[in-house]
C-alpha cells in the first residue's frame, strides 16, 4: 500500500478552511438588476416564463428599486415596454417615452441607485427589430445609427448614469459617444453588448419585453454561436468607439468567451446572465429536480471564475439575499 504524498483534501476539511482558500468570491457589489418598465398604472405582471420577474407601470418599479437598494445591490438595467409601438420606435427617442419617465421617476426617489438604461429597438417597433427597416424589410444599420444616437441623448437628459446599447449595430457605439459628448453628457459611461450572440436563451425575455421580431431572426446582426475569435474583434472594435465596459451575453454558454474577452482587454467584463438561463433554473425547481438556490449561485460565481466583474442577472435579489447569510 502506497499513500499520497499530496492530500489537497487538507485544504477542504471544514468550511472555515475552504472559506481561507476560496479564489473566487461572488460579491452583491457585482450585480446588476433588469427591471422592465411598462407604460400605464398598477402594474404588475409577472412573467410566466420568469417566476419572480416583472412588468411594472413606474409607481410600483420605484417600490422595486427601494427594495433592490436596501438590498445593497448598485445598480438597475431599465428596459421599456411603450404604450404604442411604430416602425420606427417613436417611443425611444421621446423625452417623454417610457425609459425616459421611468429614469426620472426613479433617480428622483432613489437618487444612490446607478440607472443603467438599455438602448435598442426591438421593444419599440412594430415589427420587433432592433432598428429601422430598409423597404425590403432589412435592419439599416446606418440610418438606426442616427436613432440610436438620440435615443441615448434622451436616457442621459432623463438622468440615467449609463447606457448599455445592445442592438449590435456596427458603428454603434461612436456614434452614440459623439452624440452624448455633444450634448455635454461626457460623463455618462457606455457598457456595450459587445459580444451578443444570436441566442435561443433569449426566449422567455422576448415575451417580457414583448419584442419578438415579427419576421426574420435577429441572426444579421447579432453574432452566429460557433464564433469566439469573432467576439474579439467586436470587443475590440467596441472599445476603440469609445465603450467603457464591454459585456458578453449570454453568459452560461459563453463562459470561454467571457475568459478569452477577459484575457485580452483591461476593461471591466460585464455577463449578462440572459432570462433563459433563469428560466431553466426556475422551472428545473419546480419540477423538484435540481435545488434551484443552490444551482443559482454555482452559475453566478462560474461567471464570475470565468473572469466577469459584473453579472447582469435576474437572481440578483435572491443571490443578494443569500450573500447577506
Ligand atoms: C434587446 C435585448 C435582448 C436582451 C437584452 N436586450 C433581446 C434580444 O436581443 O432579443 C435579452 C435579455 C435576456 O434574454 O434576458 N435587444
Amino acid at each position: 500500500m502506497t499513500y499520497p504524498e499530496h492530500r489537497p483534501r487538507r485544504l477542504r476539511r471544514n468550511e472555515g478552511i475552504r472559506r481561507m482558500v476560496r479564489e473566487t468570491k461572488l460579491s452583491v457589489d457585482d450585480l446588476i438588476y433588469p427591471l422592465f418598465a411598462a407604460a400605464g398604472r398598477k402594474i404588475r405582471k409577472e412573467i410566466p416564463s420568469m417566476p419572480g420577474v416583472f412588468q411594472m407601470s413606474v409607481e410600483n418599479l420605484v417600490k422595486e428599486v427601494r427594495v433592490v437598494q436596501a438590498l445593497r445591490i448598485p445598480a438597475v438595467l431599465l428596459f421599456g415596454i411603450p404604450a404604442k409601438k411604430d416602425a420606427v420606435g417613436s417611443d425611444a427617442c421621446s423625452d417623454d417615452g417610457i425609459i425616459q419617465t421611468a429614469v426620472r421617476a426613479i433617480k428622483d426617489a432613489v437618487p444612490d441607485i446607478q440607472v443603467i438604461t438599455d438602448v435598442c429597438f426591438c421593444e419599440y417597433t412594430d415589427h420587433g427589430h432592433c432598428g429601422i427597416l430598409t423597404r425590403e424589410g432589412e435592419v439599416d444599420n446606418d440610418a438606426t445609427l442616427d436613432v440610436l444616437a438620440r435615443s441615448a441623448v434622451t436616457h442621459a437628459r432623463a438622468g440615467a448614469d449609463m447606457v448599455a446599447p445592445s442592438d449590435m449595430m456596427d458603428g454603434r457605439v461612436a456614434a452614440i459617444r459623439a452624440a452624448l459628448d455633444e450634448e455635454g453628457y461626457q460623463g455618462i459611461p457606455i457598457m456595450s453588448y459587445a459580444a451578443k450572440y444570436a441566442s435561443g436563451f433569449y426566449g422567455p425575455f422576448r415575451d417580457a419585453a414583448e419584442s419578438t421580431p415579427q419576421f426574420g431572426d435577429r441572426r444579421s446582426y447579432q453574432m452566429d454561436p460557433p464564433n469566439a475569435r469573432e467576439a474579439i474583434r467586436e470587443v475590440a472594435l467596441d472599445i476603440q468607439e469609445g465603450a467603457d465596459i464591454v459585456m458578453v451575453k449570454p453568459a452560461l454558454a459563453y463562459l470561454d468567451v467571457i475568459c478569452r474577452v477577459r484575457d485580452a482587454f483591461d476593461l471591466p467584463v460585464a455577463a449578462y446572465n440572459v432570462s433563459g438561463e433563469y428560466s431553466i433554473v426556475k422551472a428545473g425547481e419546480k419540477l423538484g429536480w435540481v435545488d434551484g438556490g443552490r444551482l443559482m449561485m454555482e452559475i453566478l460565481v462560474s461567471i464570475k471564475r470565468a473572469g466577469a466583474d459584473l453579472i447582469l442577472t435576474y437572481a440578483a435579489k435572491e443571490a443578494a439575499k443569500a450573500l447577506e447569510e
